[in-house]
């Protein structure tokens, strides 16, 4: 009966991935092993306070039967203040000295640790009495944390000492736990470090473009909560924590091939952007010449030519910043293209092609150049090593200019070769560049006008219209709770995540 229940535990420890629910298995565990009445998991943190380092022991897991107290079971986290880590109580005592403690009666054991659960006692009502502590060290000798297990029981349930034999078994399960939690931490810190790494290199691509500085960390952020949101309000979409963290790391890595982007086309705020000046000069100096020829060779007609100079200047000024060109303005720039002001071409090659654009403010060619970002992400990390769990990423990352009827880029890809993921990714990045409110070459779109355009792609059958069907739950979601979210979008997102970061920090602890 014990050998099943130690092998069951066995392969229960060795199945669950989650951390935090491990702590409830182990516990449930070795209590039910043990035939105690209760017992307790710690966990063991260190953290710097004011330059020092402090030590600590943390509830993990608790369990009392007779109190019909029980925390930490499932994974949920236990609000309850630290122990200290010091020789006064007795679990950090067995953590510092590496030792077992099994004591057969604690009011019967002068040592000043077992002060602790006379208190406890003295609070609750209840009566420990045999204690058995282990510590949980790993193969480095590292302390993990400390199982405390109370009261245990024979078949007719009176308490009594916790045998030599329950001892050496609870051992060992603790150094297997032990072993488990330091891989899963030290797994943590790596992708902890991966995920701060990948950020730092987003932040620093993202500062090459000022106007758009904020896009990737909202993709990011969106395809979050988007994917909290299908979790919680979807019957068929139910993404695993692995799957989440793969589209968090693809929608990181997205637009990490502007790297490798011209900043003067990738930061390109108008038609002309710094062409303009030269215009001006040209123009100026033009000015001036009819100026003199109108002294010098006493030519009144000079000054119609001035003034239909101002007027090609304040018409290309015009046209500069205009979000779209009309038949007529495109008529008059067709003029322009030869004209001539005393044998001077008023407008370059480049400068016609920069005012041809008629919408935005990229020539194809400089539109293909950007382009190029997709496959520029993949080259630039595809030698990186960034192992199974993460090795989708990348491929999501450089479909996100896909579309699901063929009309993006740069494969082409259509339906079902572009996965949830990549069509997750590939809507909020769409919906990111409408909304922003930091593009000076294109005005602030308002989320319902935004997501408009969005139903639009889905009826020409670029996007997932089961997706976009749920942003709208997802939308109505934010809008309930933060209002107005016109222009506002990013700094929403970004605010939320800094919030669950924090938490996040804090529940560690
Ligand atoms: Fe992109
Ligand atoms: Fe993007």
């Amino acid at each position: 009966m014990m050998l099943e229940k130690i092998l069951e535990l066995g392969k229960n420890i060795a199945k669950e991935n989650d951390y935090n629910k491990l702590f409830g298995i182990f516990l449930k565990g070795t209590t039910d092993i043990a035939n105690c009445d209760a017992g307790t998991l710690y966990i063991y943190k260190e953290r710097v306070e004011d330059g020092e380092l402090k030590k600590y022991l943390c509830f993990a897991s608790t369990i009392n039967h007779t109190l019909k107290q029980y925390g930490g079971l499932e994974g949920e986290k236990l609000n309850l203040p630290p122990v200290i880590f010091s020789d006064t109580n007795a679990s950090s005592y067995a953590g510092i000295h590496r030792v077992i403690l099994n004591v057969d009666d604690v009011y019967k054991d002068d040592h000043s640790i077992w002060m602790g659960p006379r208190k406890y006692d003295s609070i609750t009502g209840y009566h420990t009495q045999s204690v058995l502590v282990i510590p949980l060290i790993d193969k480095k000798d590292d302390l993990i944390g400390v199982l405390q297990l109370i009261n245990c029981m024979d078949k007719d349930n009176n308490v009594i000492p916790f045998s030599k034999e329950i001892e050496k078994i609870i051992f060992s399960l603790s150094s297997q736990v032990a072993m488990i939690l330091s891989n899963m931490l030290l797994t943590n810190d790596m992708e902890e470090l991966l995920d701060s790494a990948i950020n730092s290199l987003v932040n620093a691509i993202e500062a090459k473009t000022p106007f758009n500085a904020l896009h990737t960390n909202t993709v990011t952020g969106l395809c979050d909560l988007f994917v909290d949101y299908l979790n919680k309000n979807s019957s068929e979409y139910k993404f695993s924590s692995d799957e989440k963290d793969v589209l968090h790391m693809a929608a990181q890595l997205h637009d990490v091939g502007k790297i490798g982007i011209n900043d003067d086309i990738l930061n390109k705020p108008t038609r002309l952007a710094t062409r303009i000046d030269y215009i001006r000069s040209r123009f100026e100096n033009l000015r001036l010449q009819l100026l003199v020829n109108k002294y010098e060779k006493n030519d009144p007609s000079m000054d119609n030519l001035v003034t239909e100079l101002n007027s090609d200047l304040e018409f290309i000024e015009n046209v500069n910043n205009a979000p779209f060109i009309d038949d007529a303005k495109m008529e008059r720039i067709n003029e322009l293209c030869n004209k001539k002001v005393l044998g001077v071409k008023l407008l370059t090659d480049e400068e016609i092609e920069d005012l041809h654009i008629v919408k935005g403010t990229l020539t194809s060619k400089e539109r293909e150049h950007i382009q190029e970002h997709v496959v520029k992400t993949v080259n630039i990390l595809k030698d990186v090593k960034f192992g199974k769990k993460y090795h989708d990423s990348l491929i999501i990352a450089g479909q996100h200019h896909e579309l699901l009827d063929g009309s993006g880029y740069p494969k082409r890809l259509k339906g079902d070769e572009l996965n949830t993921q990549t069509r997750i990714l590939t809507i909020m990045d769409i919906f990111d560049s409408l909304t922003a409110s930091d593009r000076p070459y294109k005005a602030t779109i308002p989320v319902e006008k935004a997501y408009g355009i969005l139903c639009a792609m889905v009826n020409e059958g670029k996007l997932d219209p089961k997706l976009v069907g749920y942003l709208r739950g997802f939308i109505d979601e934010l809008l309930a709770k933060y209002g107005n979210l016109d222009g506002k979008i990013a700094k929403t997102v970004l605010q939320i995540k800094k919030e669950e970061k924090e938490l996040k920090e804090k529940e560690k602890f």
